[in-house]
């Protein structure tokens, strides 16, 4: 989508945290559905599920990071407490960590994440090599992808960029 092509009005999106579909694939275990992307800065919002096991590999963001935990449990390698629902976190800007859901948990995390810029993948927090990055423009990419694939209406996206 052209800049100029971008719309400015307000808009709401309905997510469906029970329709398999609209979860779109990030990494193993892992799945999103969008909320926002914003073409300025590389933020987005998004609703986030992670399966018991599995986990997201060390990063620190760029920019601020707010979260609200909807269902299950999940937590950093790096820190002491556990997201549960109701949970509200703040990460400021390039703290490092590593998500994981518990092997035994009884079901996926399912989290709102509004992350205001990129993420940068590491190969371990203390060695801090990045390996990756995502931001809002590469998880488009991911939505865009997936949603050719199961059929979904790619103009349900664009409606969610600012
Ligand atoms: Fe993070």
């Amino acid at each position: 989508m052209l800049a100029e092509q971008r719309t400015h009005t307000e808009y709401t999106t309905d997510t469906n945290l029970d329709d398999d579909r609209l979860w779109i694939p990030y990494v193993e275990g892992a799945w999103f559905q969008a909320c926002s992307f914003n073409v300025s800065t590389g933020g987005f919002t998004n609703v986030l599920k992670i399966a018991p096991g599995a986990m997201l590999n060390p990063h620190y963001h760029i920019s601020t990071v707010y979260g609200y935990t909807l269902r299950g449990s999940w937590h950093y390698l790096e820190h002491d407490w556990v997201a549960t629902p109701g949970t509200f976190i703040y990460e400021p800007p390039g703290e490092a960590h590593t998500l994981v859901v518990p092997a035994d948990a009884k079901e996926p995390m399912i989290t709102f994440f509004h992350v205001s810029g990129g993420l940068i993948y590491l190969d371990t927090v203390d060695n801090g090599k990045i390996v990756a990055y995502d931001d809002g423009f590469t998880l488009l990419e991911l939505a865009r992808k997936h949603y050719q694939n199961v059929g979904l209406d790619q103009s349900l996206l664009d409606r969610l960029i600012r």
